[in-house]
């Protein structure tokens, strides 16, 4: 049994897919998980408590102001009780409500009271899935590491056809397995990794500077991933509009001189560093202590060399396992093995920033790896996805290269 001594709080929202909880909740006892349940008030049009009671064996919980049932068990301590919590089905009402934070309702208040995570299974019209409100609440809840499980494409209750359809209880339960083999899955559990994001920026007076279109992405889903993998994740960011990933250390810099200042304080504690950030070439030679004020036609700027952070760390005694990022428009692979060589990395992940929909911004990518001896394309996926391959390749180089020593 996949899922003993696992305990799993599932929550359900009013839809028509309702009626499949009841099976889902058996399938996850099936695999000996300890199930609890909390029902929002519309659920209860569609499936009965009842039921619900006898498959899980267990009280079911739908009022916030019931004295009763908290005194039994309260809303703050069933949160904590969960090592898991799945939403299924999750209305667009429900995830537009745990979008904005909304602790109107039990079933939402869990999920923001919970330090668990937190899985949902979206459930609904097509229309109103691929609706841009739906898909960007769906986005933000990614960002704040809430799984999105599904939906899955077909024919739906309302006679049309498309994405919406709650996963079936056998996939729901299959994903919950994966999910705790995977957390206990830590081969980067005590090791250091320190990664750069985002862009910086070079000051050309108090109110201007020079930056590129760098989201930090990548580096963003490079650190959550690592950290999953049980590692100590050092974050050193370029202002970016991201939030800082779950129990990540985040140094927030400006300047490339800045960033290699934070870089080089930590560097001898690290077993991997990556350099994932668009660090700026050249900066302002002479920064202006005033505002420039506008007066003749054209100016000019003199801009001088910054110094190249990963280099830098890849030249040390006893550097880490150090591997860089190559975003070209042509020539891709041939310019990222030059670029692995010259700066004396251990990898570089190359992509072609030429390729729309790709690389600066986007939230996909793909990426063509390359070592010492050997190279392998990950090919188009979520920065998600790429990071943790990403990451499994420099796991088996580590490993490789401890072995040949
Ligand atoms: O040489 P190029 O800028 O194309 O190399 C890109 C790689 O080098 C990226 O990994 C980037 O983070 C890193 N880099 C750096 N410091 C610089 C320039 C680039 O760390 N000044």
């Amino acid at each position: 049994m996949k899922l003993s001594h696992k305990k799993i709080l599932v929550g359900i929202c009013g839809g028509i897919a309702t009626y499949k909880s009841a099976d889902l909740v058996r399938k996850l006892k099936e695999q000996g998980a300890d199930v609890r349940v909390v029902m929002s008030q519309s659920a209860k049009e569609f499936i009965t408590p009842l039921t619900l009671q006898a498959l899980s064996g267990y009280p079911v919980s739908d009022s916030l102001l019931d004295p009763s049932a908290e005194a039994a068990m309260g809303h703050i301590e069933l949160a904590r009780w969960a090592d898991l919590v799945i939403i299924a089905p999750a209305t667009a009402n429900f995830i537009a409500r745990l979008t904005a934070g909304m602790a109107d309702e039990l079933i939402t208040t869990l999920c923001i009271a919970t330090e668990s995570p937190v899985a949902i299974c979206p459930a609904m019209n097509q229309q109103m899935y691929v609706h841009a409100a739906t898909q960007d609440n769906l986005n933000t809840l990614k960002q704040r590491d809430v799984h999105i499980w599904g939906p899955a494409s077909g024919s739906q209750a309302c006679g049309e056809v498309g994405p919406g359809r709650m996963l079936e209880p056998l996939d729901i339960t299959a994903l919950a397995c994966d999910f705790f083999k995977a957390s206990e899955y830590l081969p980067l559990q005590g090791k250091n990794v320190m990664i750069t994001a985002g862009p910086t920026r070079e000051a050309i007076d108090p109110v201007r500077f020079l930056s590129n279109h760098s989201s930090g992405k990548m580096g963003y889903a490079i650190a959550q991933a690592a950290q999953a993998l049980g590692a100590n994740v050092t974050l050193v960011s370029g202002p970016v509009a991201l939030n800082t990933p779950t129990h990540v250390n985040r140094v927030d810099v400006d300047s490339a001189e800045n960033m290699l200042e934070s870089v080089l304080s930590d560097i001898k504690e690290q077993d991997i560093f990556i350099g994932c950030a668009a660090v700026a070439d050249y900066k302002v030679e002479q920064v202006a202590t005033d505002k420039i004020k506008k007066s003749a036609e054209t100016m000019q700027l003199e801009l001088t060399r910054n110094p190249d952070i990963l280099a830098t760390v890849a030249n040390l005694k006893d550097k880490p396992f150090t591997v860089g990022f190559a975003a070209e428009t042509s020539n891709v692979i041939e310019y990222a093995k030059g670029k692995l060589e010259r700066k004396n990395l251990d990898m570089i992940a190359a992509n072609d920033v030429a390729i729309q929909g790709q690389g600066f911004n986007a939230d996909n990518n793909a990426l063509h790896v390359i070592w010492t001896d050997g190279q392998q394309s990950l090919p188009t996926t979520s920065k998600t996805e790429l990071a943790q391959q990403l990451l499994q390749l420099i796991i088996e180089r580590m490993d490789h290269n401890e072995n040949s020593h």
